[in-house]
């Protein structure tokens, strides 16, 4: 879709959007993709290479960083930062300021339906499974099973929900 933003919002040429995507205000897109009714939040920046499905939810104040994946029918809370490099420096050893191509990015993915929860930070490098949740407030380093619900520093299990409380797949039910 081609996009004609507002003059408070800043998205780049390189976007790609699909149909009926919802965007607020005072956000920064450059170089990622949004999926078909997903709806962007206020002040929410999506780095190059970032991935978004359709009908998600990514609420205000949030920070997607390239190599970040998010399948479809995700929700994001606000505040939620996703983190690419788990060791970062400014410079790299000779003083220079470090260019693309003195780190590596690393991946995360957050799989179909699960939800982050408000002012969660995610490490780089984990899967949030299939219709998990993160609460509140939470650091996520390792793998999050699906249909699971963790919560903490570090994130830690809380329980398991059952499978028919966790919304299935479109195509599973039709
Ligand atoms: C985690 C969550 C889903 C609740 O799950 P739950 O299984 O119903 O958990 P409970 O409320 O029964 O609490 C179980 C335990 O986890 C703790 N807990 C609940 N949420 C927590 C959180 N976000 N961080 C740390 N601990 C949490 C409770 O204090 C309780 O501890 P206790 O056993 O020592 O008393 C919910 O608290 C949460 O954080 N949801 C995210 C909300 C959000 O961010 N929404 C965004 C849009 S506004």
């Amino acid at each position: 879709m081609k996009t004609s933003p507002r003059q408070d919002q800043r998205i780049a040429s390189d976007v790609r959007l699909g149909r009926g995507v919802r965007i607020y205000g005072f956000v920064n897109l450059y170089g990622c993709e949004v999926g078909e009714n997903t709806s962007i939040g206020c002040f929410v920046e999506i780095q190059k290479k970032a991935r978004i499905g359709k009908n998600c939810k990514v609420s205000s104040h949030t920070f997607i960083c390239e190599g970040v994946t998010i399948e479809d029918n995700v929700f994001v809370g606000h505040n939620v930062t996703f983190i690419n490099d788990l060791f970062p420096r400014a410079t790299t050893c000779d003083g220079a300021l470090q260019t693309d191509a003195d780190w590596a990015v690393v991946p995360t993915r957050v799989k179909h339906g699960a939800s982050v929860g408000s002012g969660s930070t995610l490490l780089g490098g984990i899967t949030i499974g299939e219709n998990a949740i993160v609460g509140a407030g939470s650091v996520v380093t390792k793998d999050v099973p699906p249909n699971t619900i963790v919560a903490g520093n570090p994130a830690a299990v809380i329980r398991r929900m059952a499978a028919e409380t966790t919304p299935t797949r479109q195509e599973e039910t039709s």
